[in-house]
């Protein structure tokens, strides 16, 4: 662990309104950002999570920044990143919102509805532009050429790590993972639990020489 050993974990999903009620989102639980964030507080981290709409308890010990849409975790996101030794992107940030949302309830019912969409900022991609000395790693959930994709992922965002799963990890207890190093080195990890996932995560960013 760094001297300074503040570990900021984006987590969850994030919802994008298109009315009071309505709004875009995905099926990300946030669970593997609660099991990183166990996983750093184990290991003496001080633990603040900025954290989507999720049905779970975060952990105990990890200050937690709930936010709803993209611009919040940004937002947020980038009021605390000055102060962290290690960024972890784990949240399933939603890539587009309505380019308007409506105040008031759209009537069901009579007309079809043209939606049009905008991008989201890019977090991890702002945030690595500041990066410094600090430490930075993402998530990649593919669904074809997953290695060279999240290869992609990892320059385009300036990280030094990137995990790569299969889209049938979203939502579910573990998954079939590889992590990817800023050095062009390449760990399959096979079938994980989320936490085992988290420990591995943390071994390559603690000590990325000794780690094959
Ligand atoms: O969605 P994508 O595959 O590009 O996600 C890769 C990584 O970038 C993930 O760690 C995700 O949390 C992060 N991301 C982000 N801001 C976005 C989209 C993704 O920080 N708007």
């Amino acid at each position: 662990m760094s001297a300074n050993s503040r570990c900021l974990i984006l987590a969850g999903p994030t919802r994008e309104y298109i009315d009071p009620v309505r709004y875009i989102s995905n099926a990300s639980s946030g669970l593997q950002g609660m099991a990183l964030a166990e996983e750093a507080l184990s290991r003496g981290y001080e633990v603040e999570l900025i954290l989507g709409p999720v049905e779970y308890d975060p952990p105990a010990g990890a200050a937690v920044i709930n936010v709803v849409s993209a611009a919040e975790m940004l937002a947020a996101a980038r009021e605390r990143h000055p102060d962290c030794a290690v960024l972890i992107g784990a949240a399933a940030v939603s890539d587009f919102r309505p380019e308007t949302s409506h105040s008031s309830k759209r009537k069901s019912g009579g007309d079809d509805l043209d939606l049009r969409l905008e991008a989201t900022e890019d977090i991890l991609a702002l945030l690595g532009r500041e990066k410094d000395s600090r430490i930075h790693a993402g998530f990649a959930l593919e669904t074809e050429d997953h290695l060279a994709n999240a290869r992609g992922k990892l320059e385009a965002k300036n990280l030094d790590w990137i995990v790569v799963n299969d889209a049938a990890a979203i939502g579910r207890e573990s998954g079939d993972y590889h992590i990817l190093g800023a050095d062009g080195s390449e760990h399959p990890l096979g079938r994980l639990g989320k936490r085992e996932l988290a420990s591995q995560l943390l071994d390559r960013i603690e000590n990325p020489d000794t780690c094959s």
